[in-house]
């Protein structure tokens, strides 16, 4: 398309937008978190808070994501990038209490952060390491119930609101060859947390689902891979459609999880994996 043709506007379901809405986004500021974000400007989101471990990495990815959304002729964004360790209960009530202040509100909330460790159970001197199956817990299962639990303080009072925890297909299925039970457990927690708080919150307004992807190509996956030649080509061959998914193939489900579009859907889990759950 030439520089100086207008930009086309495409229709589409209005129950699908995010105008208007305040997102957040944990573990944002690379991967998936980063492409949520992505998806909620381009949904018309103008109220955007970037969460991660680092605050010059929240705070620089905030500021790219606006810059980048006014240079596609979008509306002008309200980012905030914040520090915050999901695995900390004080590091996250601090990142919404900056959030209330900052918005006085809250839509939608994606907690994505996560990490993944492959050990086999009885590896490193006939054990996974105590010390960092805890940290995976801490984070990937204790990080998401407090972002919840946050967020639902600030939506509860609204009336409204929609949670997104971040599971895995490993919630669901072994993954093969590599070993990392820790991982599958930690995920499996967090599809049942989600399950769990929605009926818990379920007459608040506040809506709870998970969202389980396939193996993406993010930093997380390409570590793996870093190590293992060939074992993307395992993973592509154990994919039914025969790739690995780009972050991208999250957007519209993420898009739809948090808007209005899925308002009658809670405690239910969307995978988006290529069709592996499938076989
Ligand atoms: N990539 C995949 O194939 C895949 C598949 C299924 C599920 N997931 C899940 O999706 C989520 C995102 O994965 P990704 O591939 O984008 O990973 P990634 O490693 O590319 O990005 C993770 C982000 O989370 C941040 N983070 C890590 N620990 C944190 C903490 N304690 N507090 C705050 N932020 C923290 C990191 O700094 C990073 O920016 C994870 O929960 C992961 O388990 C990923």
């Amino acid at each position: 398309m030439a520089d100086n043709e207008p930009k086309k506007a495409y229709r589409t379901l209005p129950s699908l937008s995010m105008q208007d809405k305040v997102c957040v986004v944990t573990g944002a500021a690379r991967g998936l978190g980063y492409e949520f974000c992505n998806a909620f400007l381009q949904s018309g989101c103008t109220s955007l808070a970037v969460l991660d471990l680092k605050h010059d990495e929240a705070r620089e990815v905030a500021d790219v994501l606006a810059k980048q959304n006014a240079l596609d002729g979008g509306a002008k964004i309200d980012a905030i990038g914040i520090a915050c360790d999901v695995s900390s209960e004080e590091s996250v009530q601090a990142a919404f209490a900056a959030i209330k202040e900052r918005f006085g509100r809250l839509d939608a909330v994606v907690a994505s952060a996560g990490i993944v460790e492959n050990y086999s159970a009885l590896e490193q001197a006939n054990r996974y390491p105590a010390d960092r199956i805890r940290k995976l817990m801490d984070v990937n299962v204790h990080g998401a119930f407090f972002t919840a639990r946050e967020a639902a303080k600030i939506m509860i009072p609204q009336g409204s609101g929609s949670i997104v925890l971040i599971s895995s297909m490993s919630a669901n299925i072994v993954n093969i060859p590599q070993q990392q039970t820790p991982y599958n457990f930690s995920k499996a927690a967090v599809k049942h947390m989600a399950s769990s708080l929605a009926i818990e919150w379920a007459k608040t307004g506040v809506r709870v689902n998970a969202l389980s992807p396939g193996y993406m190509l993010t930093k997380l996956t390409r570590t793996i891979l870093a190590n293992d030649s060939q074992l993307k080509e395992t993973w592509e061959n154990l994919t039914p459609v025969g790739r690995m998914g780009d972050p991208e193939d999250l957007a519209g489900a993420i898009v739809y999880l948090c808007s209005d579009a899925s308002k009658f859907m809670t405690g239910a889990e969307l995978r988006v994996d290529g069709g592996y759950c499938a076989i």
